[in-house]
């Protein structure tokens, strides 16, 4: 293991006075209660600022305390989450809820190895908590502040090895102070966010007269970040098959990525796709489903965890609204109120907007 030289320290007065002048009016900065911190930390990660306000904001319109989340069905959680991606992280939220109602009494609990019984808490999600809603001294690693870290104290190492993340980890804990942990840790994240970006603006840092990266011009070169994930390309011919009015649809299996995500009927094939009438074929064969040809859809890319799809929907009619096994035949206002994966929310979209269905 290589540790970096960690001689200098953060000067976190510096820091949060920075982060008090500059830090951007986000709804969950303002005068948040321990619940909201949660709700937004678990929104924050891996999804951007802008994409969470509005979000956050109708999660906490519907949900307004932990119980509210916990006594609603899973259908809203998920409808609410809709189009955020890493959907097993709103199943956490509601599940944490329920744990938190019944364990402690609807209390946030404010130590580590209670937060550990929440699912879907990690080392920074419960370093966010103890410290923002806490004020306890515990220190709240994102890619962001490992970014932030990784130049401040010139960390030459592939920062995407676990070993990296550990050892970052342990120098922001010997860092954060005392005095107001929380404000130190969001000001490390908003620094990150907005001037230690991957092309550094160094000029306007406040920690700039101790940054080793920049002391030894290496703000460009670090962080080193080793190969990223690998996406894998599918493509899936998509089957939308309308029978009196009501949408042909199945509900993501327990334990798959698409867990209570509803999505039309598909099927895995190559680069060129298949033709509309083998498409049919396949309803037919499959479903026993006799199909009319109605329309050609636009494409829609869809994106999850480390796959790339691309959706090459048809439009069918069926004259019989006959059982499918593991399907079911919704009608408009059902549709409206369940959560569809995104790339299948932007077919529905689509056919509402062309007026097909
Ligand atoms: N990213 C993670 N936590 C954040 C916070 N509290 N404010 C802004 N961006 C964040």
């Amino acid at each position: 293991m290589v540790l970096p030289n960690v001689m200098q320290k953060i000067d976190s007065h510096k820091l949060i006075h920075w982060f008090q002048s500059a830090k951007r009016d986000l709804p969950w900065r303002r005068n948040p209660t321990p619940y909201q911190i949660w709700i937004s930390e678990v929104m924050l990660q891996q999804t951007q600022v802008a994409v969470v306000v509005p979000y956050y904001e109708r999660w906490l319109k519907r949900f307004p305390t932990v119980h509210d989340l916990a006594e609603a069905p899973i259908n809203e959680v998920l409808k609410l989450w809709e189009g955020l991606g890493y959907y097993s992280r709103a199943r956490h939220l509601h599940a944490g809820a329920q744990t938190i109602v019944e364990r402690f009494n609807g209390e946030i609990p404010s130590t580590p190895d209670q937060l550990k019984l929440i699912k879907g808490l990690g080392p920074y999600t419960i370093g966010a908590i103890l410290s923002l809603a806490f004020q306890k001294q515990a220190a709240a690693v994102d890619g962001n502040v490992m970014r932030v870290l990784a130049r401040f104290f010139a960390y030459r190492e592939d920062i995407s090895k676990s070993s990296s993340i550990k050892i970052l980890r342990q120098i922001a804990e010997e860092n954060v102070p005392q005095n107001d942990p929380g404000a130190f840790n969001e000001a490390l994240i908003e620094l990150g966010a907005t001037i230690c970006t991957r092309t550094p603006q160094c000029q306007k840092c406040p920690l700039r007269s101790n940054c080793a990266a920049l002391a030894q011009e290496l703000e460009h070169e670090l962080p080193i970040k080793g190969k990223s994930v690998s996406y894998q390309q599918l493509f899936r011919s998509v089957a939308v098959v309308i029978s009196q009015n009501r949408l042909l649809v199945k509900k993501g299996e327990k334990g798959s990525i698409m867990t209570d995500l509803y999505e039309f009927p598909y099927f895995e094939v190559e680069a060129s796709g298949i033709t509309t009438t083998a498409l049919a074929g396949l309803l037919k064969k499959n479903f026993n489903l006799a199909t009319r040809e109605v329309a050609s859809l636009p494409e829609f890319e869809h994106a999850f965890t480390r796959f790339r799809v691309k959706l090459l929907p048809v439009l069918y009619h069926s004259t019989q609204i006959k059982p499918v096994a593991g399907y079911e035949w919704l009608g408009r206002e059902e549709v409206a109120k369940l959560p569809f994966s995104s790339g299948h929310r932007r077919i529905l979209h689509h056919l509402q907007k062309e007026q097909l269905w």
